[in-house]
């Protein structure tokens, strides 16, 4: 079991970042909008890059929770993913992603896309657990996010014991 205790805590803004990126017309579906499955791997790459900033390696995503895409992303828009650590165990991070797009055509304030939560582990070179740093809560907004994702964790937690125990059905 990965062991934290001689880890210094490091603060959600150590890692956070913003990634923002025009969208072309090679993700897009038979509408004519943005693929889900673009946004969907937006929001991975860079909830692993801010999963291993905080880390210092890789970490490999071990869970999405379910995401709701709440408009369309149209081609020529400027998507922007921004994520940021919420919570930290021994070897797991949860990574809050938020995803807005600019309308291309349009002068107005960016539009809510996308929200998900990911469990992302820090892996060693043989891709077993291995011990990250504490979150270092700063700011009323980081400690409210530390205990909501805390909520959440429990609330996965229990889901997994669930299936495994009902496991051999199917
Ligand atoms: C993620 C992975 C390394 C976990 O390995 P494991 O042997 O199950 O390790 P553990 O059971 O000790 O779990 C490690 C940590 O992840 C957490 N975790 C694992 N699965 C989880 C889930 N579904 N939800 C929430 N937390 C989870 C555990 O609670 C533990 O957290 P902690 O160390 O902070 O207490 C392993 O399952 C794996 O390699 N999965 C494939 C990942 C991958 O390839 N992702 C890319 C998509 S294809």
């Amino acid at each position: 079991m990965p062991d934290t205790s001689t880890l210094t805590g490091r603060p959600p803004s150590a890692s956070h970042l913003t990634l923002s990126q025009i969208m072309d017309q090679h993700h897009t579906n038979l509408m004519g909008t943005v693929h889900g499955g673009r946004i969907l791997n937006l929001i991975d790459s860079v909830a692993g890059v801010v999963a291993a900033r905080h880390s210092d390696g890789p970490a490999v995503t071990a869970a999405i929770d379910e995401t709701a895409f709440l408009r369309a992303v149209r081609v020529g828009d400027v998507v922007h993913v921004d994520a940021r650590i919420t919570w930290a165990g021994r070897s797991s991070m949860e990574v809050a992603v938020k995803v807005s797009a600019d309308r291309w055509d349009r002068a107005v304030p960016p539009v809510d896309v996308a929200t998900a939560h990911l469990v992302m582990v820090a892996v060693d070179d043989h891709g077993y657990p291995r011990a990250v740093p504490p979150l270092r809560p700063e700011t009323d907004g980081d400690r409210r996010r530390y205990r909501e994702a805390h909520i959440r964790r429990e609330h996965r937690l229990a889901l997994r014991r669930a299936l495994l125990d009902g496991g051999d059905e199917a």
